[in-house]
Formats: structure tokens, C-alpha cells, sequence
């Protein structure tokens, strides 16, 4: 492993919280990323995540890309998988070593670099594509790690912050007795000796695109175009990040569910969404929402 740091500015993005569930929980070790068919309902949000973005960047040249708080590189994968060559960015050392574990079990290969989205160490316009899967959410302070991740992209690559702000009225709302119920089902079914360590809190703001589009003012940037994600429930008896999984069978189920359902919308809303993408939906319905551009 390749580790890169130049000295860190103070911690910010819920470092050390990250850090602390990725080294205690299970849920760290899961592999987001798969060739066939998706199993769950995170890889069926990778999957469209990643039809979504190959859409976009239909007809530009992409060489190489930057996952800025890149984790487990879920979203990586996808590249690294079509020939890109991928570097993902995080704090959390024990992350990077997991995603090494999971690229290296897929087949894949990336650089993986222990620095800080505050101060990267890399040169300016170094990548033909920066994403962070995420991130921004979790800082207070969103300029500085936008202006560093358009610094380090090149002219003409292209940006994609994917942000899954706090906001309680999005598509989730209808659903969360469901998540309640499982809840309580998984607590009494679980015995004490085998219940995992509480998740620590993260810091989430609930920024919407309005507080990150005066940010790109005066910046290099064009093609500025924000979407909402993710128009689907998350079903799980521990939804807090790390998102935990229900047995395989139930997964595998929803799975199948929510293709059938994203299938529907394609067909129904084809015109009015963006990209013609049944993963996109309007900012407030999403459980996220995607702010793209290119740099000049
Ligand atoms: C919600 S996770 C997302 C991980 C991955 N992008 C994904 O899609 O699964 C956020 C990641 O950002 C990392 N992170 C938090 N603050 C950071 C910072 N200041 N610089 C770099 N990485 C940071 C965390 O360690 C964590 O791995």
C-alpha cells in the first residue's frame, strides 16, 4: 500500500468517527461491488450510481480517476473494472486496507493513499474524473474540499459529489416504521453477547444543493447540474452508516423489488428525468443528490 501524507490540517468530515466504524463494524468488510446480477440494495445503489455516471461521461476521454473519502472504492470498482486507473483518498488507514482486500479479491488493482480531503497530495489537474461518494455531507466547511477537488482535476474532466444530506421528508419517511419494526425484531432476537458495538454518530449537515452551488462561483467550472438519487427506501434494521444488510434471502428480494420498481419509473417518467436514469428524481424526493460539472 502506498501511503502519500503531507502534514494534515485539523480533522474534519467525522475522521475519527469514520475510522472508529470501520475498524469495529462488520459492515465494513462488505464488497459493494459485482459483475452479475446485484444481491442486495447496496449494490443495487453502486449499480446505479455507476449507470448513471458512465451516461454522463458518454463520449469524454477518462484515463483516470480520484475517489476523494473513497472507503471500500464501491464506486471505484466500477471504474477500475472498465480499464480506469483509480486512486482513492481516505483518512481511515483500516479502510484502505479493506479496500485493498476487496479490489485485490475482485481482480482489480488502485492506488490507495492515506491523506485528507482538506489538503490532497496531489498536483493540480491530475484527474480526468473526481468523485466523492458520500463525503461532502459529513463536512460544515464545504469549500475547501470542493475548490481542492477541483484543483486536482484536469480541464475538461469531470466532477461528481454524490451527497446524502440529513432531511427527514425525502422518499425514507413513508418507510421508517418498517425499519422500526425490524429493528425491534433484530434487538430481541439478538442475544447480548452477540449484539455488535453501537455505530459512533457522524456528523451529517443538511445542506442542499443551494448551499453548494455559491461555492463554485468565481471557480473554473461549467455544465453545473444537480439531480436528485436514490428514489427508494433503504429497508434495514440498522440504517445508520454503516448501512447494515438483512439476511441474504430478504436482500435478495428487495433486490429483485426495487429493479421491478425502478424498471416502472424508467417507462413512466422517461422524459422527465435526468439523463432519462430511473435512479434520478427530484432533489427533495431523493435519498441523496448528485451536483456535477465539468472543469474549464
Ligand atoms: C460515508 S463514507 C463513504 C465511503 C465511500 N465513498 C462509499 O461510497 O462507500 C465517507 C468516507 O470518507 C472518509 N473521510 C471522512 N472525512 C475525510 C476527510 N477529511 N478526508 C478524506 N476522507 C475522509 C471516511 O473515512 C469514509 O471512508
Amino acid at each position: 500500500m502506498q501511503y502519500a501524507c503531507k502534514e494534515q490540517p485539523s480533522s474534519l468530515g467525522s475522521v475519527d468517527e469514520f475510522d472508529q466504524n470501520w475498524q469495529e463494524r462488520k459492515e465494513a468488510k462488505y464488497n459493494h461491488w459485482v459483475r452479475g446480477s446485484v444481491q442486495n440494495q447496496v449494490q443495487l445503489a453502486f449499480r446505479n450510481h455507476w449507470t448513471l455516471f458512465k451516461k454522463i461521461l458518454e463520449g469524454r476521454s477518462v484515463r483516470n480517476c480520484l475517489e476523494v473519502g473513497g472507503g471500500r472504492g464501491s464506486l471505484s470498482s466500477y471504474f477500475a473494472d472498465h480499464g480506469v486507473n483509480c486512486t482513492l483518498l481516505d483518512t481511515s488507514a483500516s479502510i484502505l486496507e479493506t479496500a485493498e482486500q476487496i479490489f485485490k479479491a475482485n481482480g482489480h488493482t488502485a492506488s490507495y493513499i492515506e491523506g485528507n480531503a482538506m489538503d490532497m497530495p496531489f498536483e493540480d489537474n491530475s484527474f480526468d474524473v473526481v468523485a466523492s461518494i458520500g463525503l461532502l455531507e459529513h463536512f460544515e466547511d464545504i469549500k475547501t474540499p470542493i475548490h481542492e477537488q477541483i484543483r486536482v482535476l484536469r480541464p475538461g474532466g469531470t466532477f461528481f459529489g454524490y451527497i446524502v444530506p440529513e432531511r427527514p421528508d425525502n422518499v425514507q419517511k413513508n418507510y421508517n416504521w418498517i425499519n422500526k419494526v425490524l429493528k425491534f425484531f433484530a434487538n430481541t432476537l439478538t442475544s447480548t453477547e452477540n449484539k455488535p458495538p453501537p455505530k459512533t454518530d457522524i456528523f451529517r449537515s443538511d445542506f442542499g444543493s443551494e448551499r453548494y452551488l455559491p461555492v463554485l462561483e468565481g471557480q473554473p467550472v461549467e455544465n453545473i447540474e444537480v439531480c436528485g438519487m436514490y428514489p427508494l427506501p433503504m429497508v434495514s434494521h440498522s440504517p445508520e452508516f454503516p448501512f447494515s444488510l438483512l439476511p441474504k434471502p430478504l436482500e435478495w428480494l428487495l433486490a429483485r423489488i426495487f429493479s421491478f420498481v425502478l424498471w416502472c419509473r424508467k417507462i413512466i417518467f422517461a422524459k422527465c428525468l435526468y439523463q432519462g436514469h430511473p435512479w434520478t428524481c427530484k432533489e427533495e424526493f431523493g435519498q441523496a443528490f448528485l451536483l456535477t460539472f465539468t472543469k474549464k
